[in-house]
């Protein structure tokens, strides 16, 4: 592994790579890597020559400054988790270049002025809610893209709706990058891994994983209920939580919102027969002391 930290030397690095005919494989993250990252960066390792990992907490898409000031920085444990998994990963990639910029090595002339729109998909869920964010991730993702110059990009579904976005980006700006959307990874009790995760007591951790098992239900749920009856109980279920089952230090669950939506449009859909061919997901938010966990379930 090595570590960068000038967007020139990554460039130059990439360059050469491109000069031998390597193909370079791109994970963008916020650093303070868990598993759910992990495993991104070795699906990665497996399929390209060279990988380059991103640890920037990228200051744009935050509309919130208090979660970008709490935002986890753990640069030291992420670069020693990297060489742990090279170390127990036969991968075919020769090198990982970890990139980890400053704000102002990433943004040289100050805050980027471009936005970006993408219509339909940003106009729901999360879109709304966390107004700028959406454009703040394209602008830092097609810097991401414009320095690594990667054959594939690696992405989490936690953020589903981030993955619909760089779909749309990407036939936006028309870059030949294959996008590889990659499965959650879940902690042994269900709870989707998260950097937040680290957010919340040990309480609420423990609550935390009725989200999932809430969401698993849906999904036994969806084979003879209706789309509406389905999202209601869920958010009810959610809601009312330390009702039926107590709650340690009064914690409770505040739904967000849960939606179901086609898997590509994320459009909400009515009935089941509206997804088209690749199916309907539940997307839900949830706050659970003082921390917002999203969460994704197949239908
Ligand atoms: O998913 C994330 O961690 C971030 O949104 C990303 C893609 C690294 C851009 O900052």
């Amino acid at each position: 592994m090595k570590q960068v930290t000038k967007a020139a030397e990554l460039t130059a690095a990439v360059e050469e790579a491109k000069k031998q005919g390597l193909e370079i494989g791109l994970v963008p993250t916020m650093g303070a890597l868990h598993e759910g990252h992990l495993s991104l960066i070795e699906r990665a390792l497996k399929e390209n020559d060279v990988v380059v990992v991103s640890l920037f907490v990228n200051p744009i898409q935050f509309n919130n400054k208090e979660d970008l000031e709490k935002y986890p920085r753990t640069i030291d444990a992420d670069l020693k988790l990297i060489e742990g998994l090279i170390a127990r990963t036969e991968g075919r990639a020769k090198e990982l270049l970890a990139f980890t910029p400053t704000v102002d090595e990433m943004y040289p002339d100050g805050e980027p002025k471009e936005v970006y729109h993408f219509g339909p998909v940003e106009e729901v869920m999360e879109g709304p809610r966390r107004p700028g964010h959406f454009s703040g991730v394209a602008v830092v993702v097609r810097r991401l893209f414009d320095l690594a110059q990667p054959k594939r990009a690696y992405f989490g579904e936690k953020d589903y709706q981030q993955i619909a976005v760089i779909r749309a980006l990407l036939a936006q700006i028309k870059y030949p990058i294959e996008l590889v959307p990659c499965p959650i990874v879940r902690a042994d009790d269900g709870l989707a891994l998260s950097s937040r995760n680290m957010r919340l007591s040990p309480a609420a951790r423990q609550m935390a994983p009725a989200i999932n098992a809430t969401l698993e239900q849906a999904a036994e749920m969806s084979e003879y209920e209706e789309v509406d009856d389905v999202k209601e109980w869920v958010l009810d279920t959610l809601a009312s939580w330390h009702e039926v089952n107590g709650s340690p230090d009064g914690l409770r669950f505040e739904p967000e919102y849960f939606e179901i939506v086609d898997a590509i449009t994320l459009q909400p859909i009515a009935d089941w027969s509206e997804s088209g061919e690749e199916g309907a997901v539940g997307c839900i938010a949830v706050w659970l002391d003082g921390v917002r966990l999203i969460d994704i379930v197949k239908f």
